[in-house]
């Protein structure tokens, strides 16, 4: 069923977003990179699509997210805002285009909002980038943090596995998120930390904290939409729970497709002019 069957659509805003935190509703969110999915994903009733820089990963095959460009994050979010018509749409600064200086941070910011017509950016980092984070805030521009595994960052980590563990970086961890409140984020994704520790940051903070790998102590979750749809079968992290097998179903679909074409019982005179 389609949260659009009635005719007057509420958009969901970043003051939506906090009064559900406020009132202990967790927040839903998902990412999308085109256009025919985040339409379905929308119709569903999400309450976030992130149009992620994972995109990368499952649209274009790269092994990280560093790769992906301004330009192709614009194209994806502009087939995201074409699409939706209730959630918020968030899309990620790839890496290289903020952590420079703010001048560029916000440039970036304003191509994203200007060229795709999104609702928000989201930056991975804390403390380094607190000036990229004010300078885009500055220009009325909506601002998601995203601290813990941040994927731009893999090269320094060296691996995916959990992050603050130990107390130095769950202390810096805590700290950051404050200061990202502090800055005016509208909210964080906190990304595979303790979920002790996750729960710590959500009730230091009062904007929403959308967790993935985070425990469920958080104020919503954000899950890669290929993942949870069991297309990509080979990521399979603890905290990914899936909900569809769609590479077993599209399997079976083109298998059919195809022994129909061979065997010539496709197209049949039904399907004919
Ligand atoms: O790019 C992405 O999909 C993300 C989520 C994993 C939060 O940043």
């Amino acid at each position: 069923m389609s949260v659009h069957s009635s005719s007057s659509i509420k958009r969901v805003t970043t003051h939506i977003l906090q009064e559900m935190k406020d009132r202990g509703e967790k927040i839903s969110m998902l990412t999308a990179y085109d256009y025919s999915m985040a339409k379905i994903v929308d119709a569903a009733g999400i309450d976030i699509v992130l149009v992620g820089d994972s995109a990368s990963n499952v649209m274009a095959g790269h092994e990280t997210t560093l790769p992906i460009t301004l330009d192709q994050m614009i194209y994806h979010a502009s087939s995201v805002v074409r699409a939706v018509k209730r959630a918020f749409i968030v899309v990620d600064i790839p890496f290289g285009n903020y952590q420079g200086n703010s001048s560029e941070a916000l440039r970036s910011a304003i191509r994203i909002m200007k060229e795709s017509g999104a609702h928000a950016v989201k930056v991975e980092g804390g403390s380094e980038i607190k000036e990229s984070v004010s300078r885009i805030l500055s220009a009325g521009v909506p601002v998601m943090g995203h601290l813990g595994l941040t994927p731009q960052s893999i090269y320094k980590f060296g691996t995916y596995t959990v992050r603050a563990k130990e107390e130095a970086e769950a202390n810096k961890l805590l700290e950051d998120a404050k200061m990202l409140e502090a800055c005016g984020c509208f909210a964080i994704v906190l990304e595979k930390i303790p979920a002790a520790l996750a729960k710590q940051v959500a009730d230091s903070v009062s904007i929403p904290v959308i967790g993935i790998g985070a425990g469920g102590g958080v104020d919503g979750q954000v899950l890669v939409m290929h993942d949870m749809l069991g297309i990509t079968q080979e990521f399979k992290p603890r905290f990914l729970r899936r909900y569809a097998d769609l590479e077993g179903i599209m399997m079976e679909a083109f298998g059919n497709y195809i022994r129909d074409v061979k065997s010539m019982d496709f197209p049949n005179e039904s399907e004919s002019y």
